[in-house]
């Protein structure tokens, strides 16, 4: 059963493109038949608790003494774990909030990012190496090569860094910029460049959902 674990976070419920974008990818997934199935966690409406104790930033075994924390965060840690183990794919919705991501998405990857767990310490191990995950990124402005604000976006690059280079995992970003040329006036001539832009993250995200999904398939 190739499982996808499909991930929101933004505070918008209403008019949210990564929202959109994710449930795209996830209604793909679903269409590709029964087998294939969404673990949907919303970090927004039911966000997860900011690392309530340093300790659990490390495996239990390498933890130093009096390292002990809460046995009910723990516990709350080991589920969002187990989740991430459980999924063949990810697709994250990440939008651009402060140049950063929401605190509810750093929250889970504070919870997720564990050493000795799933990144390596004593180990050279990445048991989620290789693991497809999809982050889809939405941002009011633009920041491509040459724009005034090229290099400003901290919200993409911490998520590779940690997904993609402590944990291992296979990042792909879609991304959509300029998406406050729709609500602000100021921005209108930017509209026909995000709409464009818009169309082929939705492209993206059918084409990614499909091909990652048969390759789970295969792979169980
Ligand atoms: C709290 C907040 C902070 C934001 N900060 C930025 C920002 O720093 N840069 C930017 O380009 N857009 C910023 N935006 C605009 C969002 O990135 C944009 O609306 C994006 O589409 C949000 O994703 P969503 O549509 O999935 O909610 C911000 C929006 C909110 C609500």
């Amino acid at each position: 059963m190739p499982g996808l674990l499909h991930l929101d976070s933004s505070a918008d419920l209403t008019g949210s493109t990564t929202r959109a974008l994710t449930r795209t990818f996830a209604e793909t997934w679903r269409g590709l038949g029964p087998q294939h199935t969404v673990t949907y966690r919303d970090l927004h409406t039911d966000p997860p608790p900011h690392l309530s104790d340093a300790a659990l930033h490390w495996a239990p075994r390498l933890r130093v003494a009096g390292e002990t924390p809460d046995p009910a965060a723990a516990a709350t840690q080991e589920l969002l774990l187990a989740e991430l183990f459980a999924a063949d794919v990810l697709v994250i919705g990440a939008p651009m909030y402060n140049w950063s991501i929401p605190s509810t998405l750093k929250a889970w990857i504070d919870q997720v990012h564990v050493l000795g767990v799933t990144a390596p310490f004593d180990t050279r191990e990445q048991p989620l190496a290789g693991r497809p995950v999809v982050v889809v990124s939405a941002r009011g402005a633009q920041y491509g090569p040459g724009s005034p604000t090229a290099g400003w976006d901290h919200a993409v690059p911490p998520v590779e860094l940690v997904l993609g280079r402590s944990l291992g995992m296979a990042v792909t970003v879609v991304t959509a910029e300029a998406t406050l040329a729709f609500r602000v006036p100021a921005m209108a001539e930017l509209r026909d460049a995000a709409q464009t832009e818009l169309n082929a993250a939705q492209r993206s995200v059918v084409e990614l959902a499909a091909r990652l999904g048969h390759q789970a398939a295969v792979r169980r």
